[in-house]
């Protein structure tokens, strides 16, 4: 047998006919740049996070960038995030000619551990990014007590995360920004590069409008420099259609993950452990073990997908080597670097795989 880490053509099999139709639909009707598919699709992101805006972007990169500009984040400011995430999180930082400044993560979610944020705030620090990692949220109240504490603002990143819930709410309703991205592989996926950005602020939503179209307000007319950052109509067509299906393909990844948790209930497998106050949606199911590597081997050998997220954390990148960090710094981290794989989760994974996949990991460990 031969399981895929994520097959995305039985996704498109599954809802063809009425995504090939979106998709003719803007062919036809030739409004490829910010065509009314844009705010449908802008308006109904909007209902489902629960927010009053939401702001189509050109990737969930540039809905942290775009964000973390509207905060005012510029060169000599320090923005406090996580250590263990994509490198798109720090890279926006850096772009603005800001400082990341790292914080460990707890070691039962991977997040980032608000516990650890207060010491590292100085006079320069403007902003917080927690991410929502592999699709749970970060434990929000205590950063936003603290982010209020301190005046600061907070972008979530919740390029893995949408649909997630913390205490009820919807993930990138906790914070001033949540960001998303809809990059293929994510939950909600494209067929291409696309983001958002959800916030309650309108000025802010205005400010992002502005900033995505260079600036311009009204047309040709800038009164500060921005960027080409939209999201494209033919994405938002596709995006409008998906949406409908989200919630049907979380509750099958969460049911695929119950059957993975029972699986390695009494093995040597850290299994993902989902907060009592937290809805995960699984965009990745991730495991820990201490023979990480030759588990990969193994997964490899049976042709069983699987990826880690990540191998290299941020403040080891070798891009980062002048920030001052060395290993030790966060411990928990780098050991988690060391054991986490994600194994096959998405909706349309069979019985028959998913058996193959336990049955080939419970060999190998
Ligand atoms: C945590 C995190 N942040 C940011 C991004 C960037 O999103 P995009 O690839 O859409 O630019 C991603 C996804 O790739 C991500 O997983």
């Amino acid at each position: 047998m031969n399981v895929a880490f994520l097959d995305l053509k039985r996704q498109y099999a599954s809802i063809k006919e009425e995504l090939d139709q979106a998709v003719f639909d803007v062919l036809a009707h030739a409004k490829f740049i910010m065509g009314p598919e844009v705010k449908t699709f802008e308006e109904k992101v909007a209902e489902y996070c629960e927010t009053k805006s939401a702001v189509g972007v050109a990737s969930g990169t540039d809905a942290l960038l775009l964000s973390l500009r509207a905060c005012g984040v510029g060169p000599g400011d320090e923005v406090i995030t996580t250590g263990f995430s994509f490198f798109a999180t720090a890279g926006v930082i850096t772009r603005l000619g800001a400082t990341p400044v790292y914080v460990d993560i707890d070691p039962d979610t991977y997040n980032i551990d608000p516990g650890q944020i207060e010491k590292k705030i100085t006079s320069k620090t403007k902003a917080i990014m927690p991410v929502h990692l592999y699709g749970q949220c970060a434990d929000m109240d205590p950063i936003m007590e603290i982010a209020k504490r301190h005046n600061l603002k907070v972008v979530e990143d919740a390029a893995q995360a949408i649909g997630s819930k913390y205490k009820g709410k919807k993930a990138g309703s906790l914070g001033h920004f949540g960001c998303f991205s809809f990059f293929p592989s994510k939950n909600l996926g494209a067929a291409g590069d696309g983001g958002m950005v959800v916030t309650n602020d309108p000025e802010m939503a205005d400010l992002l409008r502005m900033l995505r179209v260079h600036g311009a307000k009204p047309k040709y007319y800038h009164s500060i420099v921005g960027y080409n950052s939209r999201l494209d109509t033919i994405q938002a067509a596709i995006l409008g259609v998906k949406l409908k299906y989200l919630d049907g393909w979380t509750q099958k990844r969460r049911e695929h993950a119950q059957v993975y948790d029972d699986a390695f209930k009494d093995s040597s497998i850290t299994t993902p452990k989902e907060e009592n106050f937290n809805y995960h949606i699984y965009h990745q199911y991730t495991i820990a073990v201490k023979n990480r590597d030759k588990l990969r081997e193994v997964l490899k050998e049976n042709q069983i997908g699987h990826d880690v997220y990540y191998p290299v954390p941020l403040h080891l990148q070798e891009c980062y080597k002048s920030l001052g960090y060395k290993e030790g710094d966060l411990p928990v981290i780098e050991a988690k670097s060391r054991e986490v794989v994600s194994i096959p989760i998405y909706p349309e994974l069979t019985a028959d795989e998913q058996n193959y996949v336990i049955q080939t990991i419970k060999g190998a460990v």
